[in-house]
């Protein structure tokens, strides 16, 4: 009888992963509007392994998808390339059914199954281009050190040349009845999930993510199966183009403009800034009040746009609070491919302006020189400053 529960991938490769609708926010932090799925794959053979897991508050339906694909058989190996929780918290009810099933990770992820869930014994530790046969099938690990986490590592699967990738290729977004790359609208429903998953959890860890492609290229991948998102059976060369671009930081000629306004003064002297953008020849702008949007987009934005413009309200004498969150945020993120232009207002004794140009001299950003101040609501004359700044931005983010 035909399984109901998982799905058939290639010679006995079975997807047995699960969908979060629940959770609101990914690591506590990153908004979920469209949920996650939590991957995971089981090979059936002369031994039955399972290529990692899911995370717990999905482990009922996860459990019932092994028992019904087992059907009473034994679980001989786990291979876990990746410790973040996410894919891994489902371990203790999978040993509870499969208590002599052994765990195949690297050395970094062993102490960390032990901090986590008092796991120490069963493990076997593979490193570097270690090739280990189980049963009727032959996998060797790859090393992918903070893409993202420490341990983080790849298992390929060589009959099927599989790439199992953890987070790499991986993205936000449940996989709504179908799982594969040719079953979905990828540009529609997977393409700026994928995008903003690498921004916010890898984008810090570019030059490692660049290395780990690097490493993979010498790869013959027919089929990539990560932890999040599609599997890619149909044209994996798409995803590994897409993660290649965004670990470059490759950015388009358009301009965010981000502004903190308390009763819509710095709002307009938004409006202005991107009037002048549009005269100077930009045609892909975006104006992003920065109390309502989630640090999560505007991270997204600022990475893929070449043009980036901060403008705030003062507020206590030092920046507008959310603004000084975001700029704690982009430090982390280490990009290299912006322009950035600030401007800030004030009431009394400002703060705003100091505040921002500080940050932009600390990191050593390539800012422009105008940097405008503004007391109270702009005037014709300050109107006009911000359309012409605008059409700075614009004719360097054009080379003009
Ligand atoms: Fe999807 Fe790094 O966990």
């Amino acid at each position: 009888m035909e399984n109901l529960l998982s799905v058939p991938i290639k010679d006995d490769i079975y997807f047995i992963g699960t969908n979060d609708r629940q959770t609101p926010l990914f690591e506590g932090m990153w908004p979920l509007p469209n949920g996650v799925a939590y991957n995971s794959y089981l090979i059936k053979g002369d031994k039955n392994i399972i290529v990692d897991l899911v995370r717990v508050n999905t482990v009922s339906v996860y459990m019932n998808k092994i028992r019904e694909l087992l059907d009473g058989e034994e679980l001989d190996y786990i291979i876990i390339n990746h410790m973040e929780p996410d894919h891994s918290s489902a371990i203790k009810a999978v040993l509870d059914i499969y208590p002599n099933v052994k765990i195949i990770t690297n050395k970094k992820a062993v102490d960390m199954l032990n901090i986590y869930y008092e796991v120490t014994e069963n493990i076997e530790v593979v490193k570097e281009g270690d090739t280990l046969e189980l049963g009727n099938r032959k996998f060797t690990f790859y090393m992918t050190p903070m893409v993202h986490w420490p341990e983080s590592m790849v298992t390929y699967e060589e009959a099927t040349k599989t790439l199992f990738s953890q987070d790499i290729f991986g993205g936000f977004g449940t996989l709504d009845g179908a799982i594969f790359d040719d079953q979905i609208e990828f540009s529609k429903h997977y393409q700026e999930e994928i995008t903003r998953y690498f921004i916010n959890i890898v984008g810090k860890y570019s030059s490692q993510a660049l290395k780990a492609l690097q490493k993979l290229e010498s790869l013959d991948i027919e089929l990539i199966c990560p932890v999040h998102g599609p599997v890619w059976r149909d044209n994996p060369q798409k995803v590994i183009d897409l993660y290649t671009s965004l670990a470059k930081q490759e950015t388009v000629d358009g301009c965010v403009v981000i502004y903190g306004s308390m009763y819509g003064n710095t709002e307009q002297m938004a409006e202005a800034v991107a009037k002048g953008l549009a005269k100077g020849g930009i045609k892909d702008i975006k104006i992003r009040d920065i109390t309502k949007t989630s640090n999560s987009y505007l991270l997204s934005d600022i990475w893929r746009y070449k043009g980036v413009i901060l403008g705030s309200c003062s507020y206590d004498n030092n920046l507008f609070p959310p603004m000084d969150y975001l700029l704690s945020e982009i430090s982390h993120q280490r990009m290299k491919n912006n322009y950035w232009g600030i401007f800030g207002s004030y009431s009394w004794s400002g703060g705003a302006l100091k505040n921002l140009k500080k940050y932009m001299e600390d990191g050593k950003y390539d800012v422009l020189d105008t940097q405008l101040e503004i007391k109270g609501a702009a005037t014709d004359e300050e109107i006009e400053a911000l359309i012409n700044f605008g059409k700075e931005m614009a004719a360097k983010i054009l080379n003009k």
